[in-house]
This record gives C-alpha cells, sequence and structure tokens, in this order.
C-alpha cells in the first residue's frame, strides 16, 4: 500500500530538479502522477521512469493551457487530488539591471502560473477534499541580494498560499507552501559548479550542507499526506536552517 494510492497527482515543473523528484516520491507512494512542463523532452524522458505517469506539455503561464489541462486531466482520470505548483525560473539583478520583459517572465511563471492553476483546479479539489503545495523559497520569506524580480515574485507566492488557505479551508481544501534554500537542481548548476560559492552557502547553513531535490520532495509529500491533515497555510522552510538566522554573522 502507498500513501497515494488512487490519488491523483499533478506536478508542475516536473522535468528538472525538485519536480522530477517530487513526481518520483508520489509515483513511488502509488499515485497517478501527472507530469507538466514546458520542456517535451525533458518531461518525457521523467514519465517514462515513473509506471502510471504521464507527461504533459505546457506552459504554465499560460492561463488557457494550464486552465485546459487541468480540467481534462481531471475528468480523463475522475478526480484531481493534489495539485503540485512548482515551476518557476530565476533572473538576478537589481530593479535597476532588471529589464521590463524579465520583470514580467519571473512573474508569469513564477506568481501567475500560481493564480491560474490554483483557480482551475479549486473546484475538483473541493470534490476530493484535496490540497494544493506551492513551491515558494527562502526568497519568498526574506530578501536576497540581487534577486529583487525572484523575491517579489516568491514573496506573493507565500502571501498567496496564506490567502488561499484562508479562504478554502471551509472547502477541505488544504494549501501550503515549502520554502527551500538553495539546492542542486538546473536553477543552481552554477552554485554547485563553484567551490567558493557553495563555501559561502555552506558557512550560513547551519545542517552545512546544500539541499538536495529529494529532500524537498519528502516534505511536499508530508505535506500532501493525511499526516498534514491539520495543517494550512504554513510556508515551510526546508533550508537546512537557514532562514532561523537573523542575518547576523557567526
Ligand atoms: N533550486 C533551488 O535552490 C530553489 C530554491 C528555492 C526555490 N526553488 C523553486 O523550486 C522550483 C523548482 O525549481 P528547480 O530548482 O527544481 O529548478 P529547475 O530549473 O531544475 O526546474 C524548473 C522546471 O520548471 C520548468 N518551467 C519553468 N518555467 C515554466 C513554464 N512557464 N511552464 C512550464 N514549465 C516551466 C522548467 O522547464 C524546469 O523543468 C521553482 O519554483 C524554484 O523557484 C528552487
Amino acid at each position: 500500500m502507498g500513501a497515494f494510492d488512487d490519488k491523483v497527482v499533478i506536478v508542475t515543473g516536473a522535468a528538472s530538479g525538485i519536480g522530477a523528484a517530487t513526481a518520483r516520491k508520489f509515483a513511488v507512494e502509488g499515485a497517478s502522477v501527472v507530469l507538466v512542463d514546458a520542456d517535451r523532452a525533458g518531461v518525457e524522458e521523467v514519465a517514462a521512469q515513473l509506471p502510471g505517469s504521464v507527461a504533459e506539455v505546457a506552459d504554465v503561464s499560460d492561463e488557457q493551457q494550464i486552465t485546459a489541462l487541468i480540467d481534462e486531466v481531471a475528468e480523463e482520470l475522475g478526480s484531481l487530488d493534489v495539485l503540485i505548483n512548482n515551476a518557476g525560473v530565476v533572473v538576478t539583478g537589481d530593479i535597476g539591471s532588471t529589464t521590463t520583459e524579465q520583470w514580467r517572465k519571473v512573474m508569469a511563471a513564477d506568481l501567475d502560473s500560481v493564480f491560474f492553476a490554483s483557480r482551475a483546479a479549486l473546484p475538483h479539489l473541493k470534490r476530493s477534499r484535496g490540497c494544493i503545495i506551492n513551491t515558494s523559497s527562502v526568497s519568498g520569506i526574506r530578501g536576497d541580494w540581487q534577486q529583487a524580480a525572484y523575491d517579489a515574485a516568491k514573496g506573493a507566492v507565500s502571501n498567496l498560499t496564506r490567502a488561499m488557505a484562508l479562504d478554502h479551508g471551509a472547502d477541505g481544501v488544504r494549501v501550503n507552501a515549502v520554502a527551500p534554500g538553495v539546492v542542486r537542481t538546473g536553477m543552481t548548476e552554477g552554485a554547485f559548479d563553484s567551490e567558493e560559492t557553495m563555501a559561502k552557502h555552506v558557512e550560513r547553513i547551519p545542517l552545512r550542507r546544500g539541499g538536495e531535490p529529494e529532500d524537498v520532495a519528502d516534505v511536499i509529500a508530508f505535506l500532501a499526506s493525511d499526516d498534514a491533515r491539520f495543517v494550512t497555510g504554513v510556508v515551510l522552510p526546508v533550508d537546512g536552517g537557514v532562514s532561523a538566522s537573523n542575518g547576523q554573522p557567526a
């Protein structure tokens, strides 16, 4: 018996990193997993390794595409139990160096996507008394240097998580977020490839290592599980303790 037998789970950004690890975790626990990503080759490759899963190619920032996809999944698979809004992009820069195009791209991929997919999923989740888990970030709790657009988008994802939890708790729909610290994925290749950059990160991480995608996937699965049945509206750091600091040096 798996923890998610007979459950239908949508994971966005599932071609890579945290999303791919999350899709694997739910598949191992018996779920029917729908892996969504804009990267066709990547998402098909991950899904091919997971029995009972399907790959869907979509741009999560496109309202029509993601709405149609969610309705189609719920109709064809009979229900929707868990939506994991995980797809995202990062752009480096302060507001002086961030172009309008970059700003819009980050807001669309990281924030609009959560609104569109959650709104489309809500009627189905009310029927299944299901849940939403958003991938926010430690950058959605406090600020980073040189990540103005990303911090703005992830801060909004954290507070949208709380707003949705308040509004839909009475319908039996739980909404939570994970807030990862630095995790080894496609997004952070550069950091993990540089000993110097990683040393700076590790110095500030109480558990003294960067995260692996599975560290986050396991917490997402917990938040989606019945063990978290009385948990809603939390933005849970998965960061080796980095957000426990007030920023002062050791
Ligand atoms: N890696 C980290 O250190 C870290 C830390 C905190 C939060 N996060 C968040 O975790 C989530 C997953 O990122 P990751 O680190 O696994 O990165 P990743 O780059 O490995 O994976 C992100 C995936 O999202 C997909 N994607 C991006 N925009 C999309 C769009 N518009 N439509 C469909 N798919 C799209 C990409 O194709 C990619 O497969 C993101 O929301 C990211 O902001 C990552």
